[in-house]
């Protein structure tokens, strides 16, 4: 079908455009098999986290955080069985997560053994109120948790490295970043990339996570750009950012915080994770494609991809998930109606390069849906709606002057019924009406 460019035109006085928009799309980051999984009532087997790996894959993520091999022997054996099988393509990395204690870190790198493109992501709490309630320590002793666990990162994958060539980065995020007085997550980070010895050449990704989003989107992003402009050795880096949606505002506070510099995102389909969620990825990278950005992940096959979403979380995806729930390509008011089918008429006759239907915030073809289930009749719908349905579904052409009483019949079927009407139903209305006289 004919692709469309997405447009959204955005109106100010004084420019067409604000001076900060995302032109490109961050590295993106999938932790749907770790902080997804460990979200869920029944985390996900064997099975079904090869499955989700490969629909991951599928959709283009080139790094995917595959579980806390450290944590237990199921994440262990998950893992030990991607690499066994050579399951993982060689433009895939994958990436697991471990606390920085010593015992955990010797046990990842024995379940990475063999993998050939793996990010070592490794964290601990550095905020004031996990300093005081639950660590009991001050910034130096966070401090040193996460430098000596840096150094014997750094030691087990230069042995690695020697042993078998493996292609191994790291990552460290200082969790409850948001929840941290700023100059100190800087401290923190500028500590652990010395320890590592990072470089341009070697970066080290910071990633830094807005847990239990204790940060509103505007003061995240604030923190990020705070972030950025004093970190010393910046170019060594790759900022990263985790937000959560315990605010309801996750969506928001990545966008911002692209914004505000961040270069890769971490965040999950759909925005399963822990309590409500992680940033919902699928809807980020559809925002972009909705304002012209091409987001480099594929979500063509939106329904599939849900489905085994569905099956391997065993939750739903909710009706009015934006672009992925049943009705969110639906429209029930008749002025609605009217204007979409005004939209579409418009574009068949203009030829426009451009999306330009009214209620539909981009084309559904471009998610795999289709514009049959766009319309449905019930007694709100107005008189366009029913004309709109005898077009699409039956290739009828009403003319204008029949809309209001062939409207008017659909609607008195409606009140009787007291449900909407499939399309077959109005057809049949129709052919009763006009076609058996
Ligand atoms: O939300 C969080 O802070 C995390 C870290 C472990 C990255 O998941
Ligand atoms: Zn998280």
């Amino acid at each position: 079908c004919k692709k469309y460019i997405p447009f959204q035109p955005i109106h100010l006085p004084d420019r067409q455009w604000p001076d900060k928009i995302i032109r490109e799309a961050p590295v993106w980051c999938s932790v749907d098999l770790r902080d997804g999984n460990q979200a869920l009532i029944d985390p996900m087997n064997l099975e079904e986290k090869l499955l989700f790996f490969q629909t991951l894959v599928d959709i283009g993520f080139k790094e995917i955080e595959v579980g806390f091999p450290s944590a237990s022997e199921t994440e262990y054996e998950i893992l030990r069985t991607l690499i066994e099988r050579d399951l993982i393509p060689d433009d895939v990395t994958i990436q697991v997560l471990v606390q920085a204690r010593p015992h955990l870190i010797q046990k990842t790198f024995e379940a990475i053994q063999g993998a050939k493109n793996v990010i070592v992501h490794f964290y601990n709490s550095t905020s004031t109120l996990q300093r005081k309630v639950v660590f009991k320590t001050d910034m130096q002793g966070v401090i040193d948790i996460a430098v000596e666990g840096a150094k014997l990162i750094k030691e087990l994958t230069e042995a690695e490295i020697r042993k078998s060539g493996a292609n191994i980065r790291f990552e460290y995020s200082p969790e409850s970043f948001s929840g941290t007085e700023i100059e100190n997550s800087v401290l923190i980070c500028e500590k652990v990339m010395e320890a590592l010895g990072s470089t341009p050449e070697n970066k080290l990704i910071l990633n830094l996570p807005n847990t239990v989003e204790m940060a509103t989107p505007n003061c995240y992003a604030d923190q990020i750009e705070y972030f950025c402009r004093h970190l010393k050795n910046r170019e060594s880096a790759i900022i990263s950012i985790h937000p959560h949606n315990d605010r309801g505002t996750a969506t928001a506070a990545t966008e911002l915080g692209i914004m505000a510099g961040a270069e890769r995102v971490e965040g999950t389909l759909f925005g399963n994770g822990e309590r409500t969620g992680n940033a919902d990825i699928m809807v980020v990278a559809m925002n972009m494609y909705s304002q012209g950005v091409d987001p480099k992940l594929d979500f063509f096959h939106i329904h599939d991809i849900r489905e085994i979403y569905e099956k391997c979380t065993k939750m739903k995806v909710h009706e009015r998930h934006p672009y992925a729930g049943d009705l969110v390509f639906t429209a029930f008011s008749g002025s609605h109606q009217d204007a979409i089918k005004k939209g579409v008429d418009y574009m068949t006759k203009s030829g426009t390069p451009y999306w330009e239907v009214p209620y539909l915030p981009i084309n559904p073809a471009d998610v795999g849906r289709e514009y049959e289930p766009i319309i449905r009749i019930n007694s709100q719908s107005g008189k366009g709606g029913a004309a709109f349905v005898m077009q699409q579904y039956f290739g009828y052409e009403l003319p204008k002057a029949m809309h209001p009483e062939f409207g008017a019949m659909v609607k008195t079927a409606c009140d009787e019924t007291g449900r909407e009407l499939r399309p077959q139903e109005i057809f049949d209305i129709f052919r009763r009406a006009y076609l058996e006289v």
